[in-house]
């Protein structure tokens, strides 16, 4: 029932109470209604790994033991931005002490094709003609990973130059092609509404890609084995289509392929697809030489070869009035997307249901433009282009506040989503659980934002050089993968004689705890200790067919399939007690002290064991698909999200006007991950994530010279947020009693890549900052990465008044 004197918090907690009051009524719902376990669901439970991540016991691709017959693979790369390939001259290569083959694009003529999306424009090895400065020509097998490394960069190739189309500037330019279909999403009439506006202004936002820089690089490692078999252990989010890449390249069926990922050392999404690469390489070079062979990339390597966070360029047109309130928005959205489409036709999307942040727009039309570059293949990325739609979304709402002189914060919660009205979409979805303006509230009550944005300007009055700033933003996120069949996950569990279980699921481990998160569900349900439930490694083996583990969905997914399959067994041990122990199967409860059986408590092993006597099968599969969604981009409307996660940020710097150096002074940070499965481990994806997003917009700087090669490949050029970059002042909460509408796993939320948003808040407080260089009279439009090169420019055209920059305001 919805009450409208009640906040959409107080509904939900609401809604649980009397979901919790209805499930503790005997026989309302099956016996297995939550038992709390300590350790179980709900709590911070420790990473199943973080024992062996301290003690360097945790293997990773790299570490697996070879057999010495093992063979190395390097890759010779393009030196060319475009050009077609005029010989190529592997003669010294193949020459150089200790190596076995050299394998090029004649080799896999038929199947020479690694496109994800079936784009058909990604040839796995080039071709006749390179489309960037990095792409891979060839690889070198040798003995051993020094003689591959040294023989592939001994190829003499000839190229005749082409045109090449580096960046979104040259490619509007020039019309260059798209690499993928464009979005547009229309809701009334923008054009109109813009017209009839009382106040509108246009401008442009230009925001910075980012490398995923994850700590353990791309690696794989290929092992041949009887009869065309392929086993790869590869550091992959997507273990499934890395199976069919691999099935694909080598020309044989899935089945003969098994791909397995025991973790990685960070995906950040980097490893969606672009994983695919080098285990399609590594599975090459073992069928050419019936060897296990392995291909892990040297990080410059990495960085020259795989695609990064697309950088957009937006253009906005907005109609809005003296109070704030946005009345028409127009908007598009151009990206960089590299040499082949990969995930930039999903990314851009993306950008777009992420253009709102958690605004309403009355009326609105937003357009993608993906644009083909002859740069590396742009990918997922933390956020899957929703921060750069976000970011456009924040950069209207602070530039209205400026030119109507209310406060930003005032400016955001009037456009804020509401609970009954003002609560469609550009998609035309309807947002049912807007909370984004509470948390807004809270956080701004918290953590005393007003008095702190007057005490800032009053600080910055009598300050020569340094200048602080203020922001507080909000996120509002979408969580389902937008192409609606992704939405499904497979589990299976087994439960051992001894009463030790094992858990498997579809979804991968890179550092977000979704193995211990899954742990957890399977403790709680059965009531066991974390010794007693194991997770094992991932693999296409046991669950087929899964998602890339990426949208944040990895625990709303795989986490009810879990569920699902561990109470298939629970239900045939309940019936199998109450039939052996004659009682009702709702006197059956699993608890921590063992498994109550009417009046009495057996353990959980001998339970099972008796089971097995009674030739009971203790192993289950469980799947689940996501209710609700559906999507059609033909028509821009449907429900592409399952529901939406919140949070606020709120930032204090400090600028240093002489050097352009800045720095975080404060960050609060209150966010919104439903019942969470495990809080500690939520509260370092939050931090994480908001760090993240913070080196994005702050420091992290790719810079491509104008023959098309990155130079920024490495930790010595591309600059990521040290220990020492962390908010000096960090607050990190968790919105509490807040269960998720919908009826996820245990009621949580997703929270892998909604906080990264949070880091809007960092470039807006140092654009605050800015703004105070010419007394808050010009709208500073500072652009993202807000390094310190481009924060002393804008100072110094605010000093000048030179012009109004970015920003040109209308009316
Ligand atoms: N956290 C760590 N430590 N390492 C990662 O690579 N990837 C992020 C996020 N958090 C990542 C991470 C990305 S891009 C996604 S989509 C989610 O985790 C994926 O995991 P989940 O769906 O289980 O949250
Ligand atoms: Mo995350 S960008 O969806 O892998």
């Amino acid at each position: 029932m919805v009450d409208p004197q009640k906040t959409v918090a107080q509904q939900a907690q609401a809604q649980a109470q009397a979901q919790a009051q209805a499930q503790a009524q005997p026989g309302a719902v099956p016996p297995h209604g939550p038992t709390l376990v300590a350790g179980g669901a709900s709590s911070s439970l420790r990473h199943e790994s973080a024992h062996l991540h301290v003690a360097g016991e945790a293997r990773y691709v790299d570490d697996v033991p070879l057999p010495p017959n093992a063979v190395h693979v390097a890759l010779g790369l393009s030196s060319r931005a475009h050009a077609r390939i005029l010989s190529m001259d592997l003669g010294a290569v193949q020459a150089y002490p200790g190596v076995v083959c050299v394998l090029t694009a004649h080799d896999i003529a038929h199947h020479n094709q690694i496109s994800s999306v079936g784009a058909g424009d990604e040839p796995l090895l080039a071709e006749d003609h390179v489309f960037f400065c990095g792409q891979p020509l060839f690889a070198v097998v040798a003995q051993t990973r020094h003689a591959a490394r040294h023989a592939a960069v001994l190829a003499k190739v000839e190229y005749a130059d082409l045109p090449a189309v580096l960046n979104i500037e040259q490619a509007r330019a020039q019309g260059s092609a798209l690499v993928c279909r464009s979005l547009e999403m229309t809701r009334g009439n923008a054009v109109q509404a813009l017209a009839s506006a009382p106040r509108r202004l246009a401008g442009q936002l230009a925001i910075g890609g980012q490398e995923h820089f994850y700590l353990e690089g791309q690696a794989a490692l290929a092992w041949p084995g009887e009869d065309g078999e392929m086993r790869v252990c590869s550091s992959t989010q997507h273990p499934t289509e890395t199976q069919h890449m691999v099935a694909h390249v080598l020309g044989c069926p899935n089945n003969l392929v098994t791909v397995e990922v025991r973790r990685m050392g960070g995906g950040f999404g980097g490893k969606e697809t672009q994983a695919n690469i080098v285990a399609c390489l590594a599975a090459l070079a073992a069928a050419r030489t019936g060897r296990p062979a392995k291909l892990r990339l040297d990080r410059d390597d990495d960085m020259m070869i795989t695609g990064k966070r697309h950088d957009f360029v937006i253009d906005y047109d907005v109609g809005f009035d003296e109070q704030g309130h946005v009345l028409g928005v127009d908007m598009e959205l151009a990206a960089r997307c590299g040499w082949s489409a990969d995930l930039s036709g999903p990314v851009t999307d993306r950008a777009l249901f992420h253009a709102d942040n958690a605004y309403y727009y009355p009326d609105v039309r937003l357009r993608s433009m993906p644009l083909r570059t002859n740069t590396q293949s742009n990918t997922a990325f933390r956020g899957f282009g929703g921060p750069q739609g976000a970011a456009a979304a924040e950069r209207v709402m602070d530039e209205i506040a400026f030119v109507t002189g209310l406060d930003p914060l005032d400016v955001r919660l009037r456009n804020v989503y509401g609970i009954t009205e003002r609560n469609i979409t550009p998609y035309h979805m309807t947002v049912e659980d807007s909370i984004a303006g509470e948390v807004m509230t809270q956080l701004a009550q918290e953590c005393d934002y007003r008095k702190r944005r007057a005490q800032i300007r009053e600080f910055n009055k009598t300050s020569p050089h340094m200048r602080r700033g203020i922001a507080l933003t909000p996120v509002k996120f979408g969580i389902s993968f937008t192409a609606t069949h992704f939405n499904q996950a497979g589990a299976l569990v087994h439960v051992y004689t001894d009463g030790s279980v094992q858990v498997n699921h579809g979804g991968t481990e890179m550092g977000q705890g979704l193995h211990t998160k899954m742990v957890q569900i399977a403790m709680r349900e059965f009531g066991l200790p974390q010794d007693r439930v194991r997770i094992t490694a991932t693999t296409t083996g046991k669950v087929p067919n899964t998602s890339a583990t990426a949208a944040s969905s990895g625990a709303d997914l795989n986490g009810m399939a879990v569920l699902a399959a561990v109470r298939t067994i629970k239900d045939r041990l309940i019936t199998f007690a109450a039939t052996k122990w004659q009682v009702l199967p709702e006197q059956v409860r699993f608890t921590a002290e063992g498994v109550g059986v009417g009046d009495t408590l057996v353990p959980f092993a001998t339970l099972v064991n008796a089971a097995y006597m009674a030739r009971i099968s203790l192993s289950s599969t469980g799947f689940y698909k996501t209710p609700k969604i559906s999507w059609d981009a033909a028509t821009g409307r449907g429900r592409p999200f399952y529901y939406f996660a919140y949070g606020a940020a709120c930032a204090e710097v400090v600028v240093d006007l002489l050097t352009g150096e800045n720095r975080m002074e404060r960050v609060d940070i209150l966010h919104d991950a439903g019942l969470s499965l495990n809080p500690d481990i939520d509260i370092g994806q939050i931090e994480g994530g908001f760090v993240q997003g913070a080196g994005w917009l702050t420091m992290e700087e790719l810079f491509w010279d104008p023959s098309g090669r990155l130079r920024t490949h490495a930790p010595s050029t591309y600059k990521i947020p040290a220990c020492s970059d962390r908010p000096r002042i960090f607050n990190v909460k968790l919105m509490e009693n807040l269960p998720n509408r919908e009826e996820t796993i245990f009621r949580s939320k997703a929270v892998g890549e909604p906080p990264f948003v949070h880091g809007l808040a960092v470039l807006h407080a140092i654009s605050d900052a800015l703004a105070s260089v010419d007394d808050y009279r010009t709208y500073p439009g500072l652009n993202a990465p807000a390094t310190p090169e481009q924060i002393l420019r804008v100072a110094e055209r605010l000093r000048s008044k030179g012009g109004v920059g970015h920003a040109q305001v209308h009316t």
